[in-house]
């Protein structure tokens, strides 16, 4: 991983590696491959884009979702820029495999490969499509704009877990462990973002029943006294998931762990009405990053230049910001989305009545001819 950042000089090649993957991904990238170039030549950057293959499309070469040698090559480069992996799970032959063989194993993998710890998933609503938000009027009318802050490569996901089978009777034991210090660093990323907007953390957990989460709460305090401008509370998770549609106003960064996490945003985003519209941010300890669509491989829409590919546009844009510290190019892909909307333009998933139905190639091409 380069060293890159502000010091970085002008008409500088972005090394950045993509994964097409699966579904509708290879479309979505080809459209932030446009706006990236579009970016770079308004900005002063060259993206240097190499493809590596990642679940079902390298199990179908390689019979693996991941082999070493793609992550050798997603290591060598600045950042990482994913579209989706995976298939229907109950038609596609790569679900007949083993799990450590299926194509999310490939993600967790790369996950795990380069450390990237912390997962920043943004929902926000945005004014054009709050008609799409599915909570009554007078809560949606609060607006809200929130970062889920996920961490990425611990708990559930990573502890040791066995099926075994005792007196006749099947048995399955996940374990869920966080040391002091994986704790730790999520939490100062997620503080040092919160700095960045409105000041406020609520920190996510279980911990009138879980021994992890006492031990996140307690790191999750300590951190805290080091950043005195930033409001913190805590919230149990059960309490969380129901807040977020009660009032989802009352958010900045939510900071949790990595299955309350994974549940949280899927249920933030359908809050926003607007999945296709979500961004999502992987980062290690670096400025390097992977970033993707919040949303899935969409298999059944494959194919047929439909799919919205803003949230993947919007993910370049967060690379931008994040791993190459260009806050200009990022704020002019993000502009441009906006401009396209209040255009009227729309893809079918947030299409109404009166606008322009436009495709997947056409809303990228129409998104970088506004930077
Ligand atoms: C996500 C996904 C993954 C996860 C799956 C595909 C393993 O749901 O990125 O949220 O659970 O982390
Ligand atoms: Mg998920």
């Amino acid at each position: 991983m380069r060293k890159s950042g502000a010091g970085m000089r002008k008409n500088m090649n972005l090394k950045i590696t993509c994964i097409p993957g699966d579904g509708i991904g290879p479309e979505i990238i080809a459209e932030a491959k446009k706006v990236l170039v579009k970016a770079g030549e308004k900005f002063g950057f060259v993206p240097d884009f190499t493809d590596i293959l990642m679940g079902g499309a390298s199990i179908d070469v390689h019979g693996i979702p991941l082999t070493d040698e793609a992550i050798d090559t997603a290591k060598s480069a600045d950042a990482v820029l994913m579209g989706s992996i995976g298939g229907n799970t109950s038609t596609s032959p790569w679900y007949k495999l083993p799990p450590e063989k299926r194509p999310e194993a490939g993600l967790l993998k790369i996950r795990k490969a380069l450390n990237l710890f912390a997962n920043l998933r943004p929902a926000l609503l945005y004014k054009e499509l709050a008609s799409a938000c599915p909570l009554k009027e007078e809560i949606s009318a609060a607006g809200f704009d929130i970062m889920i802050m996920r961490e990425l490569t611990g708990g559930l996901y990573f502890g040791e877990r066995k099926t075994v089978e005792e007196n006749g009777v099947r048995k399955a034991i996940d374990t869920l462990t966080y040391d002091e210090n994986e704790i730790r660093r999520i939490a100062i990323k997620g503080f040092d973002i919160a700095m960045k907007r409105k000041k406020k953390v609520t920190s996510v957990d279980k911990a009138n029943v879980l021994d992890s989460s006492r031990l996140w709460r307690a790191v999750v305090e300590e951190v805290a006294k080091d950043y005195p401008e930033v409001t913190l509370e805590h919230m149990l998770v059960d309490n969380c998931a129901m807040q977020l549609v009660k009032d989802p106003s009352q958010f900045d960064v939510i900071l949790t762990e990595n299955m309350f996490g994974d549940i949280l945003s899927d249920e933030a985003s359908m809050v926003t009405g607007s999945i296709g519209m979500l961004a999502s941010a992987s980062l290690n300890d670096t400025r390097f990053g992977l970033y993707e669509p919040s949303h899935g491989s969409a298999p059944d829409i494959a194919g047929m230049d439909v799919a919205n590919p803003i949230a993947t546009i919007l993910s370049a844009a967060m690379m931008l910001r994040y791993s190459f510290d260009l806050d200009a190019a990022a704020d002019a892909v993000e502009e441009a989305v906006k401009k396209v909307l209040a255009d009227g333009f729309r893809t079918g998933d947030i299409m109404s009545e009166g606008l322009k139905q436009v495709g997947c190639s056409e809303m990228g091409s129409l998104i970088a001819e506004r930077i």
